[in-house]
């Protein structure tokens, strides 16, 4: 058996015709820029989430920036994970403000809550949580925090969107929301896409603007912004991806279900941890797991497809270098980093290759 950590085929062999139908609307109408494609999968965004305002970008990465800049963060200080993509602290440093990071919870994998405040100071001027693997941070106590010392919190929801905190939408909970469709997101696009989530009219007009050069009205400008306009033909698939989103959802929470079931017993590995308020989309299925490198090379001889998310905490990566941190200070982030493992879960896997995964790790540890 071969089973790849994702397989993007079996996704669009479903959808296929209907994607083409809908790029081909675009095609033939030439409405490629900021088009009705777009228009309507904002549209379409908004009653998914239940969100005022949807703007769509061009990345996932993008939509970070947008966000600090349409809070006027060009300096200071802004609070965040160290176990993450690159993008959520690179971003922060590329408006001109620095990340603080603070260390995550253990069973969670996002920031821990109870150690945000030591890390406040009269520079700090956002909290950016991260929903990290499709679980979200928890929202209710990162809100009090910042209302407490009247902070702003971008919600960097690239791995989580439809996830649920509290009966609440990730991503809908700060100040801004941003989404990625990179292709490995639960909804992916076909080449790179991102979104601002916002309840604000006011924010929603301003990243409006920033996504096109900051102008308003054309050719008169404002602030100095990005080209950071969402593709119409990403818009048109993923318009029509949106509507299977729930389905896949759920089909990786069965397939989770299986892997709870079938890895019960295993004393070496850790399953995730889902916190009670949380519903998780699981863009990912990360196991803390013993001698996790040769796991994963017996996987992979096996032919499983598997991944490290992340194998280096983002405090001592070498382009950080100038924020002085050291090995040590975030001891569960560095811990984590050499013992994840995630496991192929997307929504078309069937019960015989999890079955099959299952027992190849039941069978190392043997
Ligand atoms: C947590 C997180 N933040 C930000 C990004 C950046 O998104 P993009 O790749 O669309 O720029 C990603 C995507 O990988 C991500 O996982």
């Amino acid at each position: 058996m071969n089973i790849p950590l994702l397989d993007l085929n079996a996704q669009y062999l479903c959808i296929i015709d209907e994607i083409k139908n809908e790029i081909n609307k675009v095609i033939e109408k030439h409405n490629y820029i900021l088009g009705i494609a777009v228009k309507e999968f904002e549209e379409d965004m908004q009653s998914y989430l239940g969100v005022k305002h949807a703007i769509g970008c061009a990345s996932g990465t993008d939509a970070l920036q947008l966000a600090l800049m349409a809070l006027n963060i060009n300096e200071g200080e802004v609070i965040t994970t160290p176990f993450t993509f690159f993008a959520t602290a690179s971003t922060i440093c590329r408006v001109g403000a620095k990340p603080v990071f603070t260390d995550i919870d253990e069973r969670t994998f996002n920031i821990n809550p109870d150690l945000i405040e030591k890390s406040i100071t009269d520079k700090t001027r956002a909290i950016m949580p991260v929903h990290l693997f499709g679980q979200p941070a928890e929202m209710d106590k990162i809100v009090n925090i910042s209302k407490k010392y009247n902070l702003k919190i971008i919600e960097d929801n690239a791995q989580g969107i439809g996830a649920i905190y509290d009966g609440k939408p990730a991503g809908t909970i700060g100040d801004i929301g941003t989404l990625s469709f990179f292709p490995s997101k639960n909804l992916g696009a076909m080449g790179d896409a991102g979104m601002c989530l916002t309840n604000s009219d006011d924010l929603a007009s301003k990243l409006r603007q920033l996504r096109v050069h900051g102008e308003n009205p054309k050719y008169y400008h404002k602030w100095i912004g990005l080209n950071s306009r969402l593709d119409s033909i990403q818009a048109a698939v993923l318009k029509i991806k949106l509507k299977y989103l729930n389905t896949w959802s759920e089909n990786r929470r069965k397939n989770a279900k299986l892997y709870y079931e079938l890895l019960a017993g295993v004393k070496e590995i850790k399953l995730p941890f889902i916190h009670e308020k949380a519903i998780s989309i699981f863009n990912q299925f990360t196991i803390i797991c013993e001698n996790r490198d040769n796991l994963m090379s017996h996987l992979q001889k096996n032919n499983i497809g598997c991944a490290i998310y992340y194998p280096l905490s983002l405090h001592l990566q070498e382009c950080f270098s100038f924020l002085n941190y050291k090995i040590g200070d975030f001891p569960v982030s560095e811990r984590l980093s050499n013992t994840v493992l995630s496991l192929p879960i997307y929504s078309e896997l069937n019960k015989e290759q999890i079955e099959y995964i299952a027992q190849k790790i039941i069978e190392f540890y043997k």
